[in-house]
């Protein structure tokens, strides 16, 4: 029988996420994972669609996998993911070396799809859900380092960012049961992970409440009311509680649904770690109105503030784009403004790209040059790569308890883990196994990485 996959995962975490509930499904009809394309019967390519450069990148990619095809021409390959949601059918047409493409509410449909397509059909499965979480499949954590799982909490995103084409390639936000999710991360404790991310477009707006609710309201007495209605920082009260020793992170945090109460959360925990993701996108109240944020600089510096006060370990980190439609130099400086007053101790920087279907696509013009976006973009890397490292330059001397996660990629006598902030940092290896916990004293450092030496094991 042909029943090997191999899956390719490009985009966010949740994309990742997702391919191991794909492996789940496959495997549970007799597929089994492959570690490289060469002995695989079906090439499976779990897609991004957020910028134009993420597609070109997979174009390039389905062109090198033809090379293999000729070689085997029983080979199959499907494209999964945001691409696949976003460009569907055209993608059949155009690429003619891929017989599926299977969009991300769609999994379920892959097993009967894959013994379809191997009769020599071509398929295509794009319809998003309202309601799909797959709550009920356990990822099977297929590239898995032992230690580090991802948990989807929530799927879609309906916030409509003027620049964002998640909305069209996820569907509308929903939110998974509670106890599903509780269910996975204590299973992931008792076969030995020691951290879960918890995941969704916009996290802090989870929100669940019981179908069940209104049909036994009159049977639920004040026991159970926490199942009845579960917002964030409950569920991130519930994983926290589950075993001191598993850390708990999340992402990604939306500006606008940021409240105290989560951060009381987070301080309430050791086991939290404390490092908040909160993409700013622009500095500049113009921009964050035209795309559609919800927020002004002022509220957002207002939530900058609070993580300050009440954690003021915590990291902060996010997420920004340059040049986005009509943007002028004023509004560029309100960014590097920003990126001055918050200090971000990481940021994902990006080029506007102008995306089909979106607000932005229909009604704004893609109006500033690529030579000026590239330079905006250039001068806030440089901003940040300093302040990252004066960061990071302050942090020598400090001790953190550091959960080791693997080898140094630059050198087999070195381990690297992350501290509760999520910096890396790496040290010499002794005796010391992945999956402990050891405590760092820091003592050298680059912008990127922390460098130290142990001071204690547990
Ligand atoms: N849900 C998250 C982010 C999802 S996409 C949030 O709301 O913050 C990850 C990042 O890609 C975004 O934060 C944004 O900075 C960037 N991005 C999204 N669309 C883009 C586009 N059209 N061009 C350039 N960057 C984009
Ligand atoms: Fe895109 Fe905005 Fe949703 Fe994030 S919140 S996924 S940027 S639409
Ligand atoms: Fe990309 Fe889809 Fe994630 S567009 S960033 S893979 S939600």
């Amino acid at each position: 029988m042909k029943n090997k996959i191999y899956i390719e995962t490009y985009g966010c975490q949740m994309n990742f996420a997702d391919s191991e509930i794909v492996s789940s499904i496959l495997n549970k009809a007799g597929y089994t994972n492959s570690r490289t394309p060469d002995d695989a019967d079906y090439i499976l390519i779990n897609t991004c669609a957020i910028r134009d450069n993420a597609e070109q990148r997979i174009r390039k990619r389905l062109r090198e996998l033809k090379a293999l095809q000729r070689q085997r021409p029983t080979l199959k390959i499907g494209i999964l993911g945001c691409m696949a949601e976003r460009l569907q059918k055209q993608l059949m047409e155009e690429e003619d070396n891929v017989s599926f493409i299977v969009g991300p509410d769609a999994y379920r449909n892959l097993p009967s799809m894959l013994s379809h397509i191997a009769q020599g059909e071509r398929l295509a499965e794009t319809m998003l859900s309202e309601t799909e979480t797959y709550d009920d499949i356990e990822p099977v954590r297929y590239d898995s380092n032992g230690i580090t799982a991802y948990i989807s909490i929530m799927r879609g995103c309906q916030n409509y960012c003027a620049y964002c084409v998640v909305p069209y390639t996820r569907g509308r936000e929903r939110s998974r049961d509670p106890q599903t999710i509780v269910n996975e991360a204590r299973k992931l404790v008792e076969n030995g992970y020691r951290e879960v991310t918890l995941l969704g477009q916009n996290v802090n707006s989870y929100h669940w409440e019981s179908a069940k609710r209104n049909a036994e309201s009159e049977e639920l007495d004040s026991h159970t009311p926490s199942l009845i209605s579960v917002g964030f920082p409950e569920l991130l009260d519930m994983v926290a509680s589950i075993d001191p020793r598993l850390r708990v992170r999340f992402a990604t945090s939306h500006p606008k649904d940021l409240s105290d109460n989560l951060l009381h959360v987070m301080a309430k925990h050791d086991n939290i770690c404390k490092c908040i993701h909160l993409p700013v996108q622009s500095g500049s109240a113009r921009m964050l109105k035209l795309m559609n944020r919800h927020y002004s600089p002022e509220w957002y510096l207002d939530r900058i503030d609070a993580i300050r006060r009440i954690l003021p370990s915590c990291s902060i980190t996010t997420d920004v784009i340059a040049g986005f439609c009509s943007e002028t130099e004023e509004d560029h400086q309100a960014t590097l403004e920003m990126f001055r007053r918050v200090r971000y101790d990481y940021a994902y920087m990006f080029k506007f790209s102008m995306r089909p279907n979106t607000y932005a696509a229909k009604h704004l013009q893609d109006d500033i040059p690529d030579d000026v976006k590239t330079r905006r973009l250039e001068e806030i890397i440089n901003l940040q790569g300093q302040i990252a490292l004066e960061n990071n330059q302050k942090e020598i001397g400090k001790t953190y308890e550091v959960l080791v996660e693997g080898v140094s990629h630059r050198s087999d006598q070195q381990l690297f883990g992350r501290n509760s902030q999520n910096k890396v940092i790496v040290f010499d290896r002794g005796d010391i196994q992945p999956g402990q916990y050891v405590h760092v004293r820091v003592t050298r450092c680059t912008a990127a990485t922390l460098i130290g030496t142990v001071t204690t094991k547990q």
